[in-house]
């Protein structure tokens, strides 16, 4: 029996959280990090459950931590945890699998973007809603970009004004999605990249700055501030 949200919501979450985090340095699998004393994963999933689309949440676990994941997010919210895999896009579909009949647009979120708010789960639900069948979140690139090649040394300069910063969730018409993981070859870092490599158009969404990837140190000490700043 999948656990439930909102009966009436048209959208179901996949969390892939089942990912090492070695870039955060050594410790436990990034998702059960604490930040502000509570699990990233915890932050996460209080989010998109409070997002009033979402019917489903569905987690992608690290192998050995699903019992403890369970325990850990039954005072969450109701939510089904499976087994991840060993790439990330193993895990989007041990979790896309899991997902019951009724949730017609499916969106992929990162555990480690945390302080994801609902509105942004909301903004792109609708886009896919509004007949999108793929929609990404991003942001402008502040920085400038260079090409650069080896011994360090630069090949040119990027043009910033066509490029964008890519945030999750991201959202999908279910069968597309279905679709893109089913004919999927070599792993990918997000899921826009396999639905591209099927022809489909991916739309965008404005992002927020609240979804930032938490991924090094530095980003768990600015999470941790803007989680204060907000209390
Ligand atoms: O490693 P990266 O930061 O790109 O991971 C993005 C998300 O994918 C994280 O939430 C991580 O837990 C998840 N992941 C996963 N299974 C893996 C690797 C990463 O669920 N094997």
């Amino acid at each position: 029996m999948t656990a439930q949200l909102n009966p009436r919501g048209d959208v179901a979450v996949l969390v892939p959280a089942a990912g090492a985090g070695v870039r955060l340095g050594p410790g436990r699998p990034k998702a059960l990090r604490l930040l502000a004393g509570e699990p990233l994963l915890v932050h996460a999933v209080r989010r998109l459950a409070a997002a009033p689309s979402v019917h489903t949440i569905v987690v992608a676990a690290p192998a050995t931590e699903v019992t403890a994941v369970r325990e850990l997010l039954a005072a969450v919210a109701p939510v089904t945890v499976v087994p991840g895999g060993a790439e990330r896009q193993a895990s989007v579909a041990a979790a896309l699998a899991a997902v019951p009949a009724g949730p017609e647009i499916i969106l992929v979120h990162d555990a480690a973007r945390a302080l994801t708010p609902p509105e942004l789960v909301e903004s792109v639900a609708a886009a896919v809603r509004g007949g999108r069948d793929a929609v990404i979140p991003v942001l402008p690139v502040v920085d400038t970009i260079k090409e650069v090649g080896a011994g360090e040394v630069v090949l040119g300069t990027v043009d910033r004004s066509a490029l964008r910063a890519v945030q999750t969730p991201q959202g999908f018409r279910r069968s597309v999605l279905t679709a893109a993981h089913a004919a999927a070859g070599d792993p990918l870092t997000d899921d826009a990249g396999l639905v591209e490599k099927q022809g489909v158009t991916v739309g965008c969404v404005p992002g927020s700055e609240y979804a930032l990837k938490i991924t090094r140190p530095f980003d768990l000490a600015l999470a941790e501030h803007l989680l204060a700043a907000a209390e």
